[in-house]
């Protein structure tokens, strides 16, 4: 590994302590309860998350999953503490056991970078234009841990081998960098100090398809490799199938349903989930026809004017009055809950919903 050729004994047994220190980490536990926010707008509340609730298991990924506007990066925001002031935010996020809503500054210092990190959709806006890149992780891994400049660099360098960039491009500022090896870099920086919770928000978005495949394979070789726990932000379902244990979806702010994967992808509950399965398949099965690519028509309601019933009544094939007027409680069916009216009959639903005609035509289904 590069670095510890160009360390002195002193320096480099203080790298094998903090690299042990590090390593002991635990993957936290993250249980988020009840949480809703508001942004504050000139036209009022924006009510951008809605009672969403949700747990990580310690060493596990979780996908969260719904279209652009749903509140997605509004949740990751608020578990990073990144949301603007005059937001308000309600409900609990507790990291193994501490609620990291509402912290104060001093105390995010001590939880940001060092328990919870992030991976943003668009690097440039984690990275600073003005600091080389390994200033910005050394400054990162100096503010949590008592070592000197030195023991830092060595272990920037150590990240950056991690995720495929070489040593000598730590000194490089991020204008210099592709947009592939940028993001390479700010999964550098999220990992440097071992977080044991890893917020990945659209990691890969802002890729050409070639360089998404390799950043995703990138991250689950580091988790099967550092078992840290990850919220993983996609609008790709298909991305989540094969990386999350657990999937939460997510429609206009509220959760529509969630799971353990492997059952909301084999039995989706919520039309929504059926819709957005429509939309990204995934890989097609040997031996079985490839499945049309059906997008959900329409868009996500206006959050300053939510609707009445269920929020998805607008564009569900099979939305009733009482969707239209009332909305849906959330049911536990096993292992997966969702909320949705007519859960119980979902398995018709399922078989409609993989119809084209079905979301082109958006009749009322009685
Ligand atoms: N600072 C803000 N002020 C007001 N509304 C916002 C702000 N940031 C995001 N929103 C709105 O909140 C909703 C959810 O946004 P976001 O969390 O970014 O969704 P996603 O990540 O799922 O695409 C969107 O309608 C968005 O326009
Ligand atoms: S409650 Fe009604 S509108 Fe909402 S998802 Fe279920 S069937 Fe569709
Ligand atoms: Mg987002």
């Amino acid at each position: 590994m590069t670095g510890h050729q160009t360390l002195g004994p002193a320096a480099a047994t203080a790298l094998g302590q903090l690299n042990e220190r590090l390593a002991a980490k635990p993957a936290a536990h993250l249980q988020v309860s009840g949480l809703s926010i508001h942004y504050s707008t000139l036209r009022g509340p924006f009510n951008a998350v809605d009672n969403v609730s949700f747990e990580v298991a310690a060493g596990t990924n979780l996908g969260l999953v719904g279209e652009s506007g749903c509140g997605k990066s509004t949740v990751v925001k608020a578990l990073m503490g990144l949301l603007p002031e005059m937001t308000r935010v309600t409900g609990q996020a507790l990291l193994d056991g501490q609620n990291i809503l509402g912290l104060s500054d001093a105390d995010l210092q001590d939880v940001r970078w060092n328990r919870i990190s992030l991976i943003t959709q668009s690097a440039m806006n984690s990275l600073d234009p003005v600091y080389c890149i390994g200033d910005q992780i050394c400054e990162a891994i100096l503010a949590h841990e008592p070592v000197g400049k030195t023991v830092a660099w060595a272990r920037a360098e150590q990240m950056f081998a991690l995720v495929g960039l070489p040593a000598e491009r730590l000194r490089e500022f991020p204008h210099q960098f592709s947009g592939g090896m940028r993001q390479r870099a700010v999964i550098a920086m999220a990992l440097a100090l071992n977080a044991g919770m890893l917020l990945a928000d659209e990691p890969t978005t802002a890729l050409d398809p070639i360089m998404q495949s390799q950043i995703m394979s990138r991250i689950r070789g580091i988790h099967d490799h550092m078992r840290r726990s990850m919220i993983l932000v996609t609008h790709d379902i298909a991305v989540v199938a094969e990386t999350c244990e657990t999937v939460v979806v997510m429609y206009a702010g509220k959760v529509a349903e969630s799971g353990p994967t492997q059952d909301v992808l084999d039995r989706p509950l919520h039309p929504y989930t059926m819709g957005l399965q429509n939309a990204f398949p995934r890989l097609p099965v040997r031996g079985q026809p490839r499945k049309p690519l059906i997008s959900i028509p329409g868009t996500v309601p206006n959050l300053l004017l939510p609707p009445a019933g269920c929020r998805f009544a607008g564009r569900c094939p099979f939305a009733t009055n009482l969707c239209r007027s009332v909305a849906p409680p959330t049911y536990q069916i096993g292992a997966q809950s969702a909320a949705c009216h007519y859960v119980e009959r979902a398995s018709q639903f399922r078989v409609a919903a993989a119809e084209p005609d079905t979301w082109r035509s958006m009749e009322p289904s009685r």
